[in-house]
């Protein structure tokens, strides 16, 4: 039974909340966008080649993608830009320019956005014209950048000092809900890659590094994990209201299964826009269900079944991808359906596995639609254990976000005696405390 208590207790500590609210990311702590200026050319029209490199290993940033905003330091305004757009030309009336060729933006705060695939080549810089998006490093690295090209004018620019080299502006921001973006830093200019076969000298390259939290994306979880094993008939449903609570007035809309004429409408409305999501009403009221089944018992192996549910009747994820962590992936023998990859690897930390679909199959996950796999893990004797949960994951991450777990009293029990404590909220408070009061003793020592 002491075994029992310490499997749970380690649970416990690893279930309970989050000590630090900070950016730092325990599966991805090198994890970062960054962003570079080049600048190729530096006179009155400085020529400046962006680039926004995603160093996240399973982050990505989806539709409606980056938006790149800034604020100048002077007067400077963009004279013009290929591979991308400003969203705003702004108030050219107090400069002078060519009547022939207007300037492409003269806001204070530009914000810059990608063009959509396909526009015409004249148009385009190499890694431009995504549509916004940028894969995980994982996930496509050929995918994880994006560039574009400006022709600044600073000739109004007061406070550029005599070389000519221009002040750096402040206030980046890459548009999408929990990044926030350091100041620009000078770096040694290398050269820079600007077609297929030239390598360009960089007369000043600045850099900005945004990172992401969880904690300023909001609180709010946008998906949640339900439970079964083969061992108990219960299954363990999310926990209600894991992402908003039905027909309470802060609830995202949903539509109940006797709507479906409404379902057919909002499908059919107008196609340019990404639809706004609309998820089909739950208890949990989440738009993506995970769902973990421990299948199987071999004598040396187990097996999980895993499956994705989008109960949003209108988006479709594309290239979306699972983090799961639990203690026994280390030892996956045996994948069907998705793509895997180990994510930290530190000494004996080999807990944490990243899957994604595969290409044409099911890397598109449908609106209304769900994905599965099955895997199968080799037994590590000295920990494996049906009691206790342990069988269960420990954090899942659905695009980058945490899900919603149910809480560890609930999990399906192995039948009769074999695991009898009864985890009361008393008990987990006071085992939660203990867990602070090692990790303090750990911090003094
Ligand atoms: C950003 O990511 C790169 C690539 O992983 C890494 O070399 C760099 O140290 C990171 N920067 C920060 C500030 O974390
Ligand atoms: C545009 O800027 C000029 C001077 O820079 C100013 O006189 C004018 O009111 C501005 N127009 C608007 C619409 O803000
Ligand atoms: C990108 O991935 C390919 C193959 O997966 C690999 O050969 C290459 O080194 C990777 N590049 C970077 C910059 O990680
Ligand atoms: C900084 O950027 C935010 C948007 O990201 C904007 O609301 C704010 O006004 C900007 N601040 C300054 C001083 O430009
Ligand atoms: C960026 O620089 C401005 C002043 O130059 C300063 O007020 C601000 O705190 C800095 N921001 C960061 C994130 O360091
Ligand atoms: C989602 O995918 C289905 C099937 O490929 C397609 O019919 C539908 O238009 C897609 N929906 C969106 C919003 O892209
Ligand atoms: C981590 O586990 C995976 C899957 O079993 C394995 O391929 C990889 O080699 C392991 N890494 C280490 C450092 O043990
Ligand atoms: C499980 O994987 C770990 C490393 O991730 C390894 O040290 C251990 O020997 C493996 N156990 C089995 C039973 O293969
Ligand atoms: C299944 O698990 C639930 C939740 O832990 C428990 O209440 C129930 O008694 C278990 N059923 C059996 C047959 O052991």
């Amino acid at each position: 039974m002491a075994m029992e208590r310490l499997v749970l207790l380690i649970f416990l500590c690893y279930l309970s909340p989050r000590f630090a609210a900070d950016a730092y990311d325990p599966v991805d702590p090198l994890g970062n966008i960054t962003i570079i200026w080049d600048f190729l050319g530096i006179d009155t029209t400085s020529t400046v080649m962006v680039s926004i490199h995603n160093y996240q290993l399973y982050r990505h940033i989806e539709r409606p993608g980056w938006r790149l905003g800034w604020t100048w330091a002077g007067h400077e305004i963009i004279g013009d830009v290929t591979g991308a757009e400003t969203t705003e030309q702004g108030n050219c009336s107090g400069v002078h320019f060519d009547p022939r060729k207007p300037p492409h933006c003269c806001d204070k705060r530009p914000v810059m956005v990608d063009l959509p695939p396909g526009v015409p080549y004249d148009k385009q810089v190499a890694n431009c014209c995504r549509g916004g998006v940028l894969s995980s490093l994982t996930q496509s690295n050929s995918t994880a950048t994006a560039a574009f090209q400006m022709y600044v004018n600073n000739f109004e620019r007061d406070g550029g000092n005599a070389d000519g080299v221009p002040v750096k502006p402040t206030n980046f921001s890459i548009g999408v809900p929990g990044y926030t973006c350091s100041n620009a830093t000078q770096v040694p200019a290398t050269r820079s890659k600007v077609g297929p076969q030239r390598h360009v000298q960089v007369l000043l390259t600045w850099q900005i590094t945004c990172s992401y939290s969880q904690f300023r994306d909001g609180p709010s979880p946008s998906c949640c994990v339900s439970l079964s094993s083969f061992y108990n008939n219960t299954i363990v449903g999310c926990p209600q209201c894991s992402c908003g609570c039905p027909r309470s007035p802060s609830a995202p809309q949903c539509l109940s299964d006797d709507e479906q004429s409404k379902i057919q409408a909002l499908r059919d409305g107008d196609g340019d826009d990404p639809p706004a999501p609309v998820i089909r009403c739950t208890e949990h009221m989440c738009p993506i269900r995970v769902h973990w089944h421990v299948k199987q018992n071999y004598r040396e192996y187990w097996r999980v079944k895993a499956s994705i549910t989008n109960y949003d009747v209108v988006s479709n994820y594309s290239d979306w991808n699972l983090v799961v962590r639990h203690p026994n992936l280390g030892n996956l023998t045996q994948l069907f359906s998705f793509n895997y990859q180990p994510l930290i690897q530190y000494g004996t930390i080999n807990d944490t596995a990243m899957f994604w679909g595969i290409v044409n199959y099911n890397d598109m996950l449908l609106q209304d639609g769900n994905v599965q796999s099955e895997m199968i893990l080799k037994k590590d004797p000295s920990e494996f254990t049906f009691s206790g949960g342990w069988a269960f994951p420990r954090r899942v991450y659905f695009n980058g976000h945490e899900c919603a777990m149910p809480s560890p009293d609930q999990y399906p029990s192995l039948p009769n005696a074999a695991w009898d404590v009864r985890v009361s909220a008393v008990q987990r408070w006071l085992v939660t405390g203990s867990c602070l009061l090692l990790l303090s003793m750990f911090l003094v020592v």
